[in-house]
């Protein structure tokens, strides 16, 4: 049944991490995937985690299944963070949320519904965008093409480009938006951009889609909510991934949602309707833990300002260790501007070394990103950094 069964190849950001595990080299330093670390190279279990879970342990409840769109409590804070609490849209009842497994579970989500919805349309994705991106969307039946996004020779956005190609595409081709701290670049759009974007998004009838992974990475929570908060002003109908892998540190619990906004609350119920048959023939509900634990997080007062303190702390430390990595890579004698290092916002850097430059630091140094040159700067600490820089003052 199986012989003429092929090897897939490792996942361009998981496999690093199956490789990392096998590396002997006591010095390595996983800078792949994306994960904050701390600055003891931990990672962190936040407080306001802790401290939701000791009440839950408190009052221990029986684990029966979930409503299939999952914790209403869970749906209702998504909505109040995503659109805000008293926005027009969360009064009037016209998002359809779900509990998805991560992002990436919204995402999917999203992706079948469309393609039941609009079978023919095309997917847009930047170039570069999320590996994932492209995998997901075609693993969902659809044709998935690039609009023009980084500039390397600018080290920055190609504006003109990307809306240029915006134009070009079909009324009901699906658009993938980075909402903030875009992956793998780490160059956003500035808000003048988006009233762009969102302008020819809306003029030729795209179907965006946001994906919002990093909330609170970029420049705070309502900062780089500023796509979402463009895209309803304008009226649009759009979906938008969320996931709090990264702002509650919850990877491995897979806690995140999906959110479509709709024009009307019936249109709303009738979308939510098809939502949940798209989940309960994947995975029937989702988990208990995590999303609980976040419902608790975001809707008690206390822990949510907590949370939020948390998050900013995470989001410094960033910026601390970019401004410390242009300087260091300059100490080691890199020759290169790499000031641009600064400029660019969320986790990852988009280095600008080549694939064989990634590869010899993989190999020879333990030093492990994406071929592509990206690098988690969230898993930079004082302890690593200078190792890091040596490494690449080598390659370069
Ligand atoms: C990443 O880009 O490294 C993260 O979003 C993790 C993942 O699932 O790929």
């Amino acid at each position: 049944l199986f012989s003429a069964v092929e090897m897939a190849p490792r996942d361009p950001i998981l496999g690093l991490n199956e490789q990392f595990a096998a590396d002997t080299n006591p010095n390595k330093v996983n800078l792949g995937v994306g994960v904050y670390y701390d600055d003891n190279g931990k990672l962190p279990l936040l407080a306001c985690v802790q401290k939701a879970e000791q009440a839950m342990m408190q009052a221990p409840k029986a684990r029966g299944y979930l409503p299939i769109d999952g914790i209403a409590a869970y749906d209702s804070a998504v909505k109040n963070l995503v659109f805000g609490a008293d926005s027009e849209p969360v009064k009037s009842g016209r998002v359809a949320t779900v509990q998805g497994l991560g992002g990436t579970g919204g995402l999917k989500i999203g992706a079948d519904f469309l393609k039941r919805l609009n079978p023919n349309a095309k997917v847009l994705i930047s170039d570069p965008s999320w590996e994932n991106h492209r995998a997901l969307f075609t693993q969902a039946g659809f044709e998935v093409q690039s609009h023009r996004y980084y500039d390397a020779a600018k080290r920055g956005v190609d504006f003109e480009g990307m809306l240029a190609d915006l134009q070009a595409a079909a009324p009901g081709t699906i658009v993938v938006l980075h909402a903030c701290c875009h992956n793998p670049t780490g160059y956003d759009l500035t808000p003048a951009q988006w009233d762009q974007v969102i302008a020819t998004v809306k003029a030729g009838n795209l179907v965006p889609f946001l994906d919002m992974a990093y909330q609170g990475f970029g420049q705070g929570i309502a900062e780089d909510g500023v796509a979402v908060a463009k895209a309803l002003a304008a009226g649009l109908s759009f979906f938008v991934s969320t996931s709090f892998s990264k702002s509650f540190s919850l990877y491995g619990e897979r806690v995140g949602a999906l959110s479509v906004l709709c024009q009307d609350k019936a249109e709303a119920d009738r979308v939510l309707s098809q939502l949940k048959i798209m989940i309960r023939t994947n995975y029937s509900n989702p988990p208990t833990h995590g999303g609980s634990v976040v419902a608790a997080v975001l809707n008690t007062p206390e822990l949510r300002a907590l949370w939020e303190e948390e998050l900013a702390g995470m989001r410094t430390r960033i910026k601390q260790m970019r401004v410390a990595l242009v300087e260091k890579l300059k100490a080691a004698g890199v020759k290169q501007d790499m000031s641009f290092i600064t400029t660019q916002v969320g986790m990852f850097s988009y280095s600008g070394l080549t694939k064989d430059q990634m590869v010899r630091l993989r190999n020879e140094f333990g030093v492990y990103g994406t071929d592509t040159g990206r690098m988690c700067v969230a898993a930079l600490n004082s302890k690593n950094i200078d190792y890091v820089c040596a490494s690449i003052a080598k390659v370069v």
